[in-house]
């Protein structure tokens, strides 16, 4: 088994940086596209079987050092009563949105077991399919990202509808979190019974926020949600040392647009942080601190340049990442549906290359 990933997620020596791309399954792979073409989004992702093929098909591809459970952060919403689903070209959207405390205290608490039976599922048939070649990466939304969903209903330019229930309702926001951190928690603890090596956590959207906001309406839940895999009674997992002792689950926070407030973004209590491309890998370090490991940073539209723009770029990250224990190359958000397949499997190569001979 390659687990230079989850060396590198426990900061542990490894022999080369390991490397995976968010959204590394996706409609820049012909064959993801081929089954595309039969299938709906949600069909693919309530398919355990179909589900797991896609996990597989960037693990067949590219020599990446983690698969990524194909799955989407908002089909766990659809257990607390919210609808789902997703339109061409627009994006995901909810058709009743939560705006009010009402709305709010009627949400319901699934059990993430009977509501996406079918990602539990797809992580039994991966696991069992992988035989141990790379780990698999389980994940979720966080309770902010999932908020703004909630309440905007979809995308949003500026989350207005989300910092005004913040600003104006702070009670019923609190209310809303501890369910969604509530869901996140059991979510979480379902992927990793049903064989998950690490779960990262997706607070995409928490960029939008004042650092002041972020402090004291989101951060708590984070912390909330990461404690709860933290504290999990280890001897449920697989013994993952020789001596048998119960491998601690790696926890992976990723938000963009952090940069601002990565002093915050360190008491989480992730074991890895992801950050995007608008800070430099080594000024992000320095500000999150040495115990803690760090992913990204290349920009997604950097690999629709010319290959060595490419490589000067790879390259460059790797320099600063200067082979500090805890580096995971990996890119500062999902990669792009137009992105040349050969440029992800040239990068995968490159940062093995360069830093194996280090
Ligand atoms: O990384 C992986 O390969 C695993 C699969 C994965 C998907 N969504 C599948 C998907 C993961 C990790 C996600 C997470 C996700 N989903 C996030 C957080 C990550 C991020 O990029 O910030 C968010 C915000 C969502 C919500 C979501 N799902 C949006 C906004 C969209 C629309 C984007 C678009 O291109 O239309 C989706 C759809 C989606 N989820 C696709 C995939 C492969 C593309 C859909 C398709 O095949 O039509």
């Amino acid at each position: 088994m390659t687990d230079r990933f989850l060396k590198a997620c426990r900061r542990e020596p490894v022999d080369c940086t390991p490397v995976w791309f968010m959204r590394q399954a996706g409609r820049y792979m012909p064959a993801y596209r081929a089954l595309r073409e039969r299938y709906g989004l949600l069909e693919m992702i309530k398919t355990p079987e179909l589900a797991a093929q896609v996990t597989l098909q960037p693990i067949e591809a590219f020599a990446v050092d983690a698969a990524i459970i194909f799955a989407d952060i908002l089909p766990p919403l659809e257990g607390m009563g919210l609808r789902l689903s997703f339109e061409r070209g627009e994006g995901p959207v909810i058709h009743n949105p939560v705006r009010t405390p009402a709305e709010i205290a009627a949400l319901q608490q699934p059990d993430p077991r009977e509501s996406v039976p079918f990602t539990l599922e797809a992580i039994r048939l991966v696991k069992r399919a992988l035989g141990g070649r790379v780990p698999l990466i389980g994940f979720s939304g966080a309770p902010f990202t999932l908020a703004s969903y909630a309440i905007e209903g979809g995308a949003s330019r500026d989350y207005r509808r989300t910092k005004e229930l913040m600003y104006s309702q702070p009670r019923a926001w609190h209310v809303l979190m501890e369910k969604l951190a509530a869901l996140v928690s059991a979510y979480l603890a379902a992927q990793i019974d049903a064989g998950a090596d690490a779960v990262q956590i997706f607070d995409s959207w928490a960029g939008v926020l004042a650092p002041g906001d972020y402090a004291t309406y989101v951060l708590p839940y984070v912390q909330r949600c990461i404690a709860a895999v933290k504290n999990r009674d280890p001897r449920t997992r697989e013994p993952h040392a020789a001596d048998g002792t119960p491998a601690p689950v790696p926890v992976i926070y990723f938000a963009t647009g952090t940069s601002g407030m990565l002093s915050l973004l360190r008491h989480t209590g992730a074991d890895v942080l992801g950050i995007d491309w608008r800070i430099q890998i080594d000024d992000a370090w320095a500000q999150i601190g040495p115990g803690i490991g760090v992913q990204g940073n290349l920009d997604p539209c950097a690999l629709f340049a010319p290959w060595p723009e490419i490589e000067r770029r790879a390259a460059d990250i790797l320099d600063r990442a200067a082979g500090r224990p805890g580096h995971i190359f990996n890119l500062g958000h999902g990669i792009l549906t137009e992105t040349p397949v050969e440029h992800v499997a040239r990068l995968a190569e490159f940062v093995h290359k360069t830093t194996a001979t280090r």
